[in-house]
């Protein structure tokens, strides 16, 4: 099986192509990234070499370059990873970049799937199109599309767009909508590795409003996994939650932190909300577990036992990140 990945070299994209190597002996992968702030090659050190791994820098806005990519690499299967990722950039920084990469960007690459009789596509979206819950339930497959910021609108947006091409098209397209991931490589604009790196450096933690807001989260490995398995295994057109099921308070993930970095709780400051803030995120994951078999791997323990020891063992990789943009974003973010 060949597929394009795209946004490979981001948090979950680079952690995606290591799996999927690893676990599928027959598998060839196209990576294309257009190698933003937040694409990294050094996510995805010691691939150089490897014959069944081609990286191409390329922007998925771009039809030309993507109809000469899809041209030239015969795929079986698209999985799109690329996006513009940060909630905060999408309210503070403008929501063009995420109109273009997340909604017209996916348009780019159905139509060339289509041109060019790929056979599945998947679409890696966000729990966030569904809004937020109030203090009881769980989102369903079924839940209302509710998305609250300009990066929740855009992943709405190309859902209906990825729904669209299958229902108009009858493109074989299928969606997964998964909670907060962590783990390794990723960015340290995210709540849990800015936190894990800000304690490390004795920095202040921007602790938005109350700080009870509530996350599902899910080690990035358990992730990987079910989109593998919804590739492979899920019917044309259907639609998978993938949850963590582990619903946190950022005040309790930021206190598990500290304890694993032994600093004090004095270093959380509360800080001024994020406009249009979702109280509270929290997924029902059964149907992957029903109809897939699905189940995560790891405990949240050991998940976030290997997540902070990798900050810990790897400064190199995320100071050299916080020593360029990231200065000039965290800047304005935090200080201004
Ligand atoms: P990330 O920001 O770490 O990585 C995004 C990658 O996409 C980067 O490598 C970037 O260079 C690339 N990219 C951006 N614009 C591009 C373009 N126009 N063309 C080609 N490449 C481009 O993001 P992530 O956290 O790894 O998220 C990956 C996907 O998973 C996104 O679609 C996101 O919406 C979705 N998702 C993320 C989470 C999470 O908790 N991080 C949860 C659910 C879904
Ligand atoms: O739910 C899935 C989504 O999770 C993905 O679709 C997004 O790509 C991903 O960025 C993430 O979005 P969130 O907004 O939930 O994640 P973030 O890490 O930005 O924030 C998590 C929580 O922590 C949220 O309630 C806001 C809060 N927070 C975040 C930052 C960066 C703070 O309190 N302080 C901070 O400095």
């Amino acid at each position: 099986m060949k597929i394009l990945v795209t946004g490979g070299a981001g948090f979950i994209g680079s952690n995606f192509v290591r799996f999927m190597l690893s676990k599928h002996s027959d598998m060839e992968i196209v990576n294309v990234d257009l190698l933003t702030y937040a694409g990294n090659l050094e996510n995805l050190a010691g691939l150089e070499d490897e014959p069944r791994y081609t990286l191409e820098r390329g922007n998925i806005a771009d039809p030309d370059r993507m109809n000469s990519l899809f041209e030239e690499h015969d795929f079986d299967a698209v999985v799109n990873f690329a996006a513009e990722s940060h909630v905060d950039r999408s309210i503070h920084m403008g929501a063009h970049d995420f109109i273009m990469t997340n909604i017209y960007g996916v348009q780019v690459l159905l139509d060339a799937s289509r041109e060019h009789g790929v056979e599945r596509f998947l679409q890696v979206s966000t729990d966030e199109v569904y809004g937020s819950l109030g203090a009881e339930g769980l989102f369903t497959e079924d839940s209302p599309i509710q998305p609250n910021n300009p990066y929740a609108a855009t992943k709405a947006g190309a859902d209906f767009m990825v729904r669209a091409a299958c229902e108009t098209h009858g493109l074989d397209a299928v969606i997964t909508r998964c909670a907060n991931n962590f783990g390794l490589y990723q960015f340290p604009e995210k709540l849990i590795p800015l936190m894990i790196t800000n304690a490390i450096e004795d920095k202040e933690l921007p602790m938005y409003g109350d700080g009870l807001y509530i996350r599902d989260w899910i080690y990035v490995p358990d992730h990987c996994s079910a989109i593998d398995l919804v590739l492979r295994k899920a019917t044309a057109g259907s639609i998978y939650n993938i949850g963590g099921e582990h619903d946190l308070t950022n005040l309790d993930i930021v206190s598990l932190i500290l304890k694993l970095v032994d600093k004090p709780e004095s270093l959380i400051k509360h800080v001024k909300d994020r406009p249009g803030h979702d109280r509270r995120y929290a997924m029902d994951s059964s149907k992957i577990r029903a109809d897939l078999g699905w189940e995560p791997d790891y405990s949240f323990k050991d998940a976030m036992d290997a997540t902070v020891s990798w900050y810990l063992d790897n400064s190199d990789w995320w100071k050299r990140i916080r020593s360029g943009e990231y200065q000039e974003y965290y800047s304005r973010m935090y200080e201004k």
